[in-house]
């Protein structure tokens, strides 16, 4: 690796290869985070052999080139120049050249043995004393320097997938789900002709729920009506007719029975949680008597939580300000938990089921222990807008992360800790304004968060990770048309051979669609166990609601979801492993900025058609071997970019997408 000790002060750059690598790697090195950014994927036409930089005083500095290094291949030295996308011409861009270092020593051998400290003569000046990292040699041999205490060694790294991995620990904040598509499936599971649907669902419903056989929608006609759709029968609606469940009072929140696929509590606006039961097969007529009523609650209810292991346990918010704990076997009210001054936005049970956390208007989040105590054990400040709010616990239980408004109403994502509420929050990610809470989907196996509002079309992705930055942003999902929901379906409805880690719901106004979150991956063939850690059967219930009030936790199985008949791509043989980058000709050829720009184009309308059968473009990332996935960082704002010269003879070809489009982009416009 070589490195360019003037921009090491400035936006230092490090170009990176393997010994008999076909790829050099060029980052940007600051002092701050995110420390390391990759700026270029830079494929050659023929293996390393060696890569030394030029003297910089030798650049081209009126095309901005800010580096040249020189590929040693078997047959061939190739220079590859590095040029800033600037208009050039005859000025010279002084931010791109700090003074460098000159070519006298500045001491002898026997002066520095004897412990001079004397600086290289710099050339017009020199300004690379103060920096921890600059180096005190501009030598193109490749050289110690600090960072080589964070993994790296001096001299070559031994093998691609090893720098990859050196790389990725230094790299640090890029998420391996970056790229996670979501993809409308087949319009032929799509339930459509939706009429009648409940546009203004109160801000702590998620708009509708589902579990994999059918789905609960809140319709807008008198009564309190929920359309029940079995997932098995999707298509066409009917225009009339549609048999419902009559609550016979307006619907404030509802769900599914996540250990009874058939039992639906629907909270009302008269303080009562009705209890339904749909038949099996479905529902084929209108249902007007609930199987149970649950009563005590004394004003109208906001949501209703299920445990997430025990049995017929349900948690249930109102405007009361209590929490109340219901035994769905008896019917009874077992808990009544207090301490909340205002309207309580959220609701979450810890993934082991010994925790309440609430987010609540009057400012605070708090954590219950139901079992020991009505009062909460531990308070701490929550988000200071007062649109709304949800909780979801994350990373094992060990933090909370909550999706509210700050105090400019922006909407933001919180993390907390949760040995320490009354800490505050210790980190957060703006997301953008909009008046409706981003309700979180979190899957405990990828780390993953899917978090979309009621009337958005921007469904946002984000990786979170228990060490700073905490928040990594993925690509998120649009659609042309408002959600008016996003539900969730259990792993196992996951397609693993198309790499799926969730598979939800989209509801709009007039239809219901399946949507796939999928990782593009290259060997497909293979199952990913890196996506696919064994995930917990949480549609099963461990124990009974009595057992856990009595004092036992339980605790979830967890499965493979590996089909028999597929090889984890851990133990898959490496020699099979072929290189599918995109063809480097498609960028060689001499084009001109006008086809440069529609091709740009067109591969953006063919992104926003985003449609099940057209193949993606982001599709050409899965060229890109898995261990690139992490060392490459497509989405970061790249300041430099590479070119590919001709000035020689030999070809030296470089490709990569993303260094192409900024490069375009700067020439369009
Ligand atoms: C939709 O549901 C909410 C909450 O129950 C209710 O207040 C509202 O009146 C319903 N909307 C219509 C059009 O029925
Ligand atoms: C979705 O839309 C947002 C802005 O509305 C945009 O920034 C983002 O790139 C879009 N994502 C995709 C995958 O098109």
């Amino acid at each position: 690796w070589v490195k360019d000790s003037d921009h090491i002060l400035t936006t230092g750059l490090l170009t990176v290869s393997g010994m008999g690598d076909s790829v050099i790697d060029c980052f940007e090195v600051s002092a701050t985070e995110p420390f390391l950014s990759q700026v270029s994927h830079c494929l050659t036409e023929a293996p390393t052999r060696g890569v030394a930089m030029v003297p910089k005083l030798a650049l081209d500095v009126l095309s901005c080139e800010v580096m040249r290094v020189l590929q040693l291949t078997d047959s061939f030295i190739v220079p590859i120049n590095y040029h800033v996308p600037r208009k050039s011409g005859q000025e010279f861009h002084a931010d791109l050249y700090p003074d460098t270092l000159g070519r006298t020593a500045a001491m002898s051998a026997a002066e520095w043995w004897k412990g001079g400290e004397k600086q290289e003569a710099p050339v017009r000046g020199c300004s690379t004393s103060s920096s921890p990292l600059s180096s005190p040699s501009s030598s193109a041999a490749p050289s110690r320097s600090p960072s080589s205490t964070s993994g790296l060694s001096s001299g070559f790294l031994p093998s691609p997938s090893q720098s990859a991995k050196a790389i990725s620990s230094m790299l640090g904040p890029s998420s391996k789900f970056r790229h996670l598509q979501g993809a409308v499936l087949h319009r032929d599971t799509h339930f459509t002709n939706l009429k009648g649907l409940n546009l203004t669902t109160p801000g702590e419903c998620d708009g509708f729920c589902a579990n994999r056989h059918r789905v609960a929608v809140p319709l807008a006609t008198a009564g309190g009506q929920i359309a029940i759709f079995e997932l098995s029968q999707a298509g066409k609606l009917a225009d009339t007719g549609l048999p419902t469940i009559q609550n016979s009072v307006n619907v404030a929140d509802f769900s599914w029975d996540p250990f009874n696929s058939h039992r639906l509590v629907v909270a009302g606006d008269d303080a009562k949680i009705r209890v339904w039961q749909v038949p099996e097969g479905g529902l084929t007529e209108t249902l007007t008597e609930p199987e149970t009523i649950l009563q005590g609650h004394t004003e109208k209810i906001y949501s209703v939580k299920f445990h997430p292991l025990a049995s017929g346990l349900l948690a249930s918010s109102s405007y009361d300000q209590t929490v109340r704990l219901w035994n769905l076997e008896s019917g009874d009210e077992v808990k009544a938990l207090r301490g909340h001054q205002d309207q309580i936005f959220g609701m979450a049970w810890s993934p082991d089921g010994k925790l309440l956390a609430t987010v609540c208007k009057d400012g605070k989040l708090r954590i219950y222990d139901p079992r020991k105590s009505a009062e909460p054990v531990q308070e701490g400040a929550g988000p200071e807008g007062h649109r709304g709010a949800r909780v979801v616990w994350v990373c094992d239980g060990k933090y909370l992360m909550v999706s509210g408004f700050d105090s400019r109403s922006e909407r933001t994502l919180y993390l907390h800790s949760v040995e320490s509420l009354s800490s505050g929050a210790i980190a957060s990610a703006p997301t953008d304004v909009s008046p409706s809470t981003l309700i979180p989907f979190y899957d405990p196996d990828t780390s993953v968060v899917i978090l979309t509002g009621k009337g958005d079309t921007r469904v946002y992705i984000f990786e979170i990770v228990p060490e700073a930055p905490y928040f990594l942003e993925c690509a998120s999902f649009n659609s042309s048309e408002p959600h008016k929901g996003l539900a969730f379906l259990p792993k196992t409805e996951c397609v693993v051979q198309e790499v799926e880690v969730a598979r939800g719901l989209r509801l709009s106004k007039t239809s219901i669609e399946p949507v796939a979150f999928r990782v593009p991956r290259v060997r497909k063939e293979f199952f990913q166990d890196d996506v696919y850690p064994d995930t917990a059967v949480w549609w099963e219930s461990s124990l009974t609601a009595s057992a856990w009030l009595a004092g036992s936790d339980g605790k979830h199985q967890s499965i493979s979801l590996k089909p028999k008949d597929m090889t984890p791509v851990s133990e898959a043989p490496k020699e099979v492993q072929v290189r599918k980058y995109l063809p480097s000709s498609h960028y060689l050829e001499e084009k001109t900025d006008e086809q440069k720009k529609d091709e740009l184009l067109s591969a953006m309308i063919g992104k926003l058609g985003n449609m099940d059968d057209n193949p993606l473009p982001q599709e050409s990332f899965q060229g890109v071997e898995d261990d690139e996935w992490v060392s490459d960082t497509h989405t970061q704002t790249q300041m430099y970019t590479q070119t590919h010269t001709h000035t020689h003879t030999h070809k030296h070809k470089c490709t990569h997408t993303h260094t192409h489009l900024t490069m375009l982009l700067c020439l369009s416009g």
